[in-house]
C-alpha cells in the first residue's frame, strides 16, 4: 500500500484464523469492500494464497504470521498491520481449533491447544487492537462463537465450554464498552457470530479418528452445510449495519441442521 492511500483509507481488518474457512472469506469478502485486511494465523503459505487472491481481485491485503496463543505475537501482529495500513477498525477473531474426543480418553495437550488458542488467542487479539480502538473511538469486534457454545455435543465438551467462554467475553465486552461510552464516547461495537455447521478444514484437523469419522461423518450426512462464504457475508451485514445499531449475537445454522 503506498503512502498516499494509507493517508486515505479509514483504517484496516485484522483476521485471525485468515489462512482457511471462515477467516480466509471473510478477509476476502471485507477486502472487496474496499477495506485492507491484515491476515494473521500461525502458518505463511496458506496466507499468502488468501494475500494473493485478495490482491489478484484488485484488493489489499498482507500476510502476517503469528501465532494468537502467543500474547506479544499477536501485539506485534496488530502493530505491523497499524504501522502498514492505519488503524485496526474491524477485529475478526476466527482463529480457532477443534481437536474433539471423550474426555476419558483425551490427551490434556488438546485440551491445552483448545483453552489457549480458543480462549486466550481470543483475548489476545482483542487486547492487541483494543488501546487502537479506544485511541480512535471506533471500531467493530468480531468474535467466532459457535452453536457449540450454547448445545452441549458428545464427546466434545472441552471444545464447547471454550465456545461458551466466548460468548461470555462477547456479552462482557460488549457491557463494559458500553458503560465506558458514557464517559469517553467511544462507539466500538461487538458482535459474536455463532455458526452451526460451516464447510471448512476443522472437523478435519481432529486427531481422536473416533471423533473425527463421527463428526466429518454428521458434517457429510447433513442435507446441505453453510459454506464459509455465507458466514462471511452475515460477518460483513453485522459490520455495515447503520452505527447506532450493534448487531451483538448472530446464530446462523445450515436450515437442516437440528440442534
Ligand atoms: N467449521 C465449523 O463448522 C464451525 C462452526 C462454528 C464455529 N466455528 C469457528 O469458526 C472459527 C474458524 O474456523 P473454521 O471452521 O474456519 O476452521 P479452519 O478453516 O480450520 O480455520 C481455523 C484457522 O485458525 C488458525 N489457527 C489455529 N490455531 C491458531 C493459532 N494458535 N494462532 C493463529 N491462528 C490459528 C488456522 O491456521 P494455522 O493452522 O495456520 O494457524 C486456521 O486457518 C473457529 O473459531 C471455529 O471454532 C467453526
Amino acid at each position: 500500500m503506498t503512502e498516499s492511500m494509507k493517508e486515505n483509507s479509514s483504517g484496516c481488518v485484522l483476521v485471525t484464523g485468515a489462512g482457511s474457512g471462515i477467516g480466509a472469506a471473510t478477509a476476502a469478502t471485507l477486502a472487496a469492500s474496499g477495506r485492507p485486511v491484515a491476515l494473521t494465523g500461525r502458518r505463511l503459505e496458506p496466507l499468502n494464497g488468501v494475500m494473493a487472491a485478495i490482491t489478484e481481485a484488485g484488493g489489499h491485503a498482507l500476510s502476517i504470521p503469528c501465532d494468537a496463543r502467543d500474547q506479544s505475537q499477536m501485539q506485534d501482529a496488530a502493530q505491523h498491520a497499524i504501522a502498514t495500513f492505519g488503524p485496526v477498525d474491524i477485529l475478526v477473531a476466527a482463529a480457532g481449533v477443534m481437536p474433539v474426543g471423550p474426555m476419558c480418553s483425551a490427551d490434556p495437550e488438546d485440551w491445552r491447544d483448545m483453552l489457549e488458542t480458543n480462549i486466550l488467542g481470543v483475548l489476545h487479539a482483542v487486547h492487541a487492537v483494543l488501546p487502537n480502538m479506544l485511541e480512535q473511538g471506533t471500531g467493530h469486534i468480531v468474535l467466532l462463537g459457535s452453536v457449540a457454545g450454547r448445545t452441549l455435543f458428545p464427546d466434545a465438551t472441552v471444545y464447547c465450554a471454550t465456545k461458551s467462554a466466548v460468548h461470555v467475553i462477547a456479552e462482557g465486552l460488549r457491557g463494559e464498552l458500553t458503560r465506558r461510552r458514557r464517559e469517553d464516547g467511544n462507539r466500538i461495537r461487538v458482535t459474536l457470530i455463532a455458526p452451526g455447521a460451516v464447510d471448512t478444514p476443522l472437523p478435519h484437523t481432529i486427531s481422536d479418528p473416533q471423533s473425527r469419522a463421527a463428526t466429518t461423518a454428521w458434517y457429510e450426512h447433513m442435507d446441505g452445510i453453510l459454506v464459509p462464504e455465507d458466514v462471511a457475508e452475515t460477518i460483513k451485514w453485522a459490520i455495515e449495519a447503520p452505527e447506532h445499531v450493534s448487531v451483538n449475537e448472530v446464530v446462523v445454522r445450515p436450515s437442516a441442521m437440528i440442534r
